[in-house]
């Protein structure tokens, strides 16, 4: 065999230390796989004095810097967030190294700036891992449906908030006590707030959209709810309707090809819907595609196992170009979509009023709904006390439409409170 392939990892964190174990413990397997040996030249981390199970001492260096710019074959970037990460990506594609990420956040931030840099030093940038975990996903939008039209893409890409709100509904738990267990189990961001405020999941649907759409998509094009608003009230008035509520992200190109809408938000999915069913920190992509029709993309979708496992199939690839002396597929920005905002976006409503129980209510509220442009799918009514409590069910309409039905709705004063307001995804799939 040849000089091995080096491998340098920056991050020894929940992701980086199953890296870095799973590769001394598979070597022999690997270096077959590739037709080298691989070797592991150093691991930096921040805090040099914390035990690294299974990862020599002479490997670990808090000097990320320098093992970034030392010129191995592949560095690994598992720190996450953009600064340092951004610049030790920067130091090892400007020494010749090929660079794989799970660094979502960056990649949706500066993934066209790091790209060209790859592309001008002719190294490769991949990072399968950044979005939904061990699921193969990018690479099938890269290579496998290059040949097709990608339309739509719905998922689940969040495994902190999926695993708190499969808690909240199977066992009514508190958000809090789960968000720490999601915490404990590796799943979370070091910020919680960009799992439950929806900004990891709408950067893994940049990342997505970019991919499918052969277009730049960013984190500030993606219009982003979380969750955090979401409450137990919430999850047990869609449960009595036959609905769980996910965190979902909705990427779709309009009509006329000429744009794409990049969303994330709570919404309500039917129970009989496969999404309904994925549970814990378990990712689900449905990927919709003009020749292909509907696929469905799911496994675990954190945790550092399961994420080690796509670092290191990005590191097999990146590895097997080296030795073949060439670079692999990379992403293509040919179609310069415009990005819509919501408002463009096609959904339909769930609301939940409290209103006066009166003669002529139901015709006023069904009126303001026709004015708008927006049409009723079904009305439930229950006596509530002196009042009474009307969900309503819209059928499709432009988000724009159904805001400004609610707006209208909350100015009423038959409309005693508007309880709750939601969108319903899923009925096409
Ligand atoms: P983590 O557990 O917080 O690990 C981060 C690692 O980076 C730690 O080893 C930390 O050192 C090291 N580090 C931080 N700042 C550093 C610096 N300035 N110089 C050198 N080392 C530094 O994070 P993680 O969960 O492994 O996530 C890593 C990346 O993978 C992130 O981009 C994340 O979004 C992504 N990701 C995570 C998951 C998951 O399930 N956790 C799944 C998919 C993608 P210390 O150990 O000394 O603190
Ligand atoms: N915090 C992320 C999640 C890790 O919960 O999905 C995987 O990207």
């Amino acid at each position: 065999m040849s000089a091995p392939i080096t491998v340098a990892l920056l991050g020894g964190g929940t992701v980086g230390s199953s890296v870095a174990n799973l590769l001394i413990s598979n070597g022999s397997e690997f270096a077959a796989r590739i037709g080298r040996e691989v070797v592991l030249t150093g691991v930096a981390v921040r805090d040099t004095s914390k035990t690294r199970e299974g990862i020599a001492e002479s490997l670990i260096t808090s000097d990320a810097q320098a093992l970034a710019a030392s010129g191995a074959d592949i560095v690994i970037e598992l720190i996450g967030g953009i600064e340092p990460a951004k610049s030790l990506i920067e130091t090892a594609i400007a020494n010749g190294s090929s660079v794989i990420t799970a660094n979502k956040a960056l990649i949706a931030a500066h993934g066209a700036h790091l790209h060209a840099l790859a592309e001008a030093k002719g190294v490769d940038l991949y990072y399968e891992a950044a979005v939904a975990g061990a699921i193969p996903l990018l690479k099938p939008l890269r290579e496998s449906l290059a040949g097709d039209k990608v339309r739509r893409l719905l998922g689940i890409v969040n495994g902190t908030t999926n695993f708190i709100l499969s808690k909240m509904t199977d066992e009514g738990a508190d958000y809090s006590e789960v968000l720490a267990q999601a915490q404990a189990l590796g799943y979370a961001e070091a910020d919680p707030t960009a799992d439950v405020e929806g900004y990891d999941a709408a950067a893994k649907a940049a990342i997505l959209a970019s991919l499918a759409f052969h277009t730049n998509v960013t984190s500030d094009d993606v219009y982003r709810e979380g969750m955090s608003q979401v409450t137990a009230d919430d999850v047990e008035a869609a449960k009595s309707l036959g609905y769980v509520i996910k965190l979902l992200a909705i990427a779709e190109i309009t009509d006329d090809e000429t744009g794409v809408i990049v969303r994330v938000h709570p919404a309500m999915v039917p129970e009989t819907h496969p999404l309904a069913s994925v549970r814990d920190a378990y990712n689900a992509v449905f990927v919709e595609a003009k020749a292909a029709g509907q696929m469905m993309f799911y496994g675990r979708g954190a945790g550092g196992d399961p994420t080690a496992s796509s670092v290191l199939g990005d590191v097999i690839t990146a590895a097997r170009n080296r030795v073949a002396g060439n670079v692999g597929p990379t992403h293509s920005t040919y179609a310069n979509l415009k990005i819509h905002g919501i408002g463009d976006a096609v959904t339909s409503y769930y609301l939940n009023l409290r209103v006066a129980d009166e003669s002529g209510v139901l015709a006023a509220i069904s009126n303001e709904f026709a004015k708008h442009g927006v049409s009723i799918e079904a009305v439930r009514q229950d006596g509530e006390a002196n009042d009474a409590r009307l969900i309503i069910r819209t059928h499709s309409a432009t988000d724009a439409k159904l805001r400004n039905t609610v707006e209208a709705l909350r100015g009423m004063s038959a409309v005693r409170e508007v309880l709750g307001v939601m969108r319903v995804e899923g009925g096409a799939v």
